[in-house]
């Protein structure tokens, strides 16, 4: 741990998180959720922080990371879209959904505006097939999207 890291509460609490899985086996996927819930998404300081708190090389830690969707590596937006994926959205047209939202925000699936106001997920199902496609935007489902729809909703979240 080096000074700044020493006298941040975020880094002692991530500490005692890896301290506490000390005899555990395979602990990195824990800590590293852990992690993210600490400080809401793992940059590169962190991550390195994990490498040679645990002596994982930083290749193996980056790995994981980077293997895993539910993993960040920015910051979140103020408004997380999820956009199923799903087999009923998928044959409805999430693709499109996708690139439309692309188009209108800049982003693709794990990316956040720059302004922060968006983060793009992708999830499997949110259970509303009957609406297909679907998205959610924070905890609100929106169905049957088609451009206007999107730019519609998106308008609501902007401003
Ligand atoms: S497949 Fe999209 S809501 Fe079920």
């Amino acid at each position: 741990m080096n000074d700044v890291q020493l006298k941040n509460p975020m880094y002692a609490e991530l500490d005692r998180v890896i301290d506490s899985y000390r005899d555990a086996k395979g602990p990195l996927i824990q800590v590293l959720h852990r992690a993210q819930e600490i400080f809401g998404y793992l940059p590169p300081e962190v991550q390195q922080f994990v490498s040679q708190r645990m002596g994982i090389p930083p290749s193996k830690v980056y790995g994981v990371v980077t293997f895993y969707n539910f993993f960040r590596t920015v910051p979140q937006g103020k408004h997380v879209i999820n956009v199923c994926l799903g087999t009923a959205c998928h044959v409805k047209g999430a693709d499109r959904v996708v690139e439309i939202l692309r188009e209108e925000l800049g982003i693709g699936i794990g990316q956040t505006t720059e302004d922060r106001q968006f983060t793009l997920s992708a999830v499997r199902c949110l259970g509303a097939c009957g609406l297909a496609p679907v998205m959610m935007i924070d905890e609100e489902v929106y169905g049957k999207l088609d451009r206007a729809k999107i730019k519609h909703v998106l308008q609501q979240y902007a401003s």
